[in-house]
């Protein structure tokens, strides 16, 4: 079969971001129907749609790899294994993985139920209980950088401090510049100094129990400590602040599921994995083949890049059916690829639903009525689906 090609006239490029932050999903329909796997000429990549593909690929680390890199841009700046657990191959990922992955198991993250709650709380005190509220600042960005903060033990005196280098240490992961190169800097230090007085001090923090994670006579080193604490603060926190401002937005313009959910609370973790379908935080991640093979007819090279579009997979009506488009709060089951498949299933998948579970448990049940009063502002990103403004109005 010929390779079937993104030439620039027919389809928009993956590499824009204007392209994501508008309606991608026709697209998205358009090409798991016709192509479900073609090469893109702007970001020279294949492009890959459908769910069945990704959950293959996303099981296949010796054929897909991750050490090359999981976004387009990693291709130019280059990536190291040992810099991130996302950039791991077996045998090196799985032994790495089953040294940190207790310390984020579900009885450590719910033990952080009633303090999420109290911040929670917190912020919806300071919203006005009529009127309007700028959501994304106000619950969305503040809520998943306190909580990263507090299941590391950080102090609550360096929360804000860890605001600021973890939004340097997001803006980094796409583009270094000298000054968030900086921040990082003073965060590595700050981490590094930390680490060294929980290995004689230990607490009941996350940092304290990888300190102290031996698997068969394997430890985690100072370095791996700190390089696995910033992948916490890179990966856990934007995907977060995004799954909490797009199911707002989902909700306030869905007003009978809104209400159904507000009488009935225990529905809300079925309408999370909803709110995380509807809207894949993250649009996509890459791997490269290693070795020439064959998927849907296509020869793919080794070393040629394929992107998983998880927000097209997501909305695959051969999984999904036919209201694959639609938002149904109470959908279920659910396999969505939100948080990957296989290999690398996203380690923080548990603190995130409990913090939306806890978020829209607070919201709902203040404000039934939370409404849009206002354009929604959307980032201009091509790997992250997300609102920069989300203005809602409480109490009318
Ligand atoms: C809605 C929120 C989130 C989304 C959408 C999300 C998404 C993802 C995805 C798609 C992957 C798979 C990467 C791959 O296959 O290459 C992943 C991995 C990962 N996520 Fe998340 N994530 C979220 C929240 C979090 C949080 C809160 C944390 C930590 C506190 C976290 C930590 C990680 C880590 C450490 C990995 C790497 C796992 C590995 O390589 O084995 N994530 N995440």
């Amino acid at each position: 079969m010929p390779k079937i090609v993104n030439d620039a006239a027919s389809r928009p490029a993956l590499t824009d971001s204007a392209f994501h932050a508008g309606d991608p999903y026709p697209h998205y329909r358009e090409w798991r129907r016709d192509s479900p796997l073609f090469w893109d000429e702007h970001g020279e990549f294949w492009v890959v749609t459908r769910h069945a593909d990704i959950v293959a690929m996303s099981s296949d680390p010796q054929r897909f790899c991750s050490k090359k890199g999981i976004l387009p841009a990693d291709v130019e700046r280059g990536v190291a294994e040992h810099t991130s657990i996302i950039f791991m191959d077996p045998p090196r990922h799985r032994g790495f993985r089953k040294l940190v992955q207790p310390g984020l198991a579900m009885r450590r993250i719910a033990d952080l139920e009633p303090w999420i709650r109290q911040m929670t709380r917190e912020l919806l005190n300071e919203m006005p209980s009529e009127g309007s509220v700028e959501f994304v600042e106000a619950l969305a960005i503040p809520l998943p950088i306190w909580v990263i903060a507090r299941l590391l033990g950080i102090p609550a005196k360096d929360h804000e401090k860890f605001r600021v280098w973890s939004d340097a240490a997001i803006e980094a992961a796409t583009k270094i510049t000298s000054d968030n190169a900086i921040l990082l800097a003073e965060m590595i230090n700050y981490l590094a100094v930390y680490i060294e007085r929980r290995r004689s001090d230990p607490g009941n923090d996350l940092i304290s129990a990888l300190v102290g994670a031996d698997v068969d006579g394997q430890q985690l080193h100072d370095q791996e400590l700190v390089m696995f604490c910033l992948t916490l603060l890179v990966a856990g926190n934007e995907t977060t602040r995004n799954l909490l401002s797009a199911g707002a937005l989902a909700l306030s313009t869905h007003p009978t599921e809104r209400r159904a959910l507000a009488a009935d609370p225990s529905g809300i973790p079925v309408a999370v994995e909803e709110m995380l379908r509807w809207e894949s935080p993250i649009v996509s991640f890459m791997r490269t083949a290693t070795q020439d093979l064959e998927l849907r007819g296509q020869k793919i090279r080794a070393g040629e890049r394929l992107l998983m579009v998880y927000a097209a997979a997501n909305r695959d009506e051969e999984v999904f059916g036919e209201d694959a488009e639609s938002f149904v709060p109470t959908r279920h089951p659910n396999p969505h690829l939100t948080f990957g498949i296989g290999e690398h299933f996203c380690l923080g998948a548990n603190l995130a639903r409990l913090e939306a579970r806890i978020c829209f448990e607070e919201l709902l049940s203040r404000h039934p009525d939370f409404e849009l009063c206002g354009e929604p502002q959307r980032l201009q990103s091509t790997l992250v689906r997300g609102l920069t403004e989300l203005p809602l109005s409480f109490g009318s």
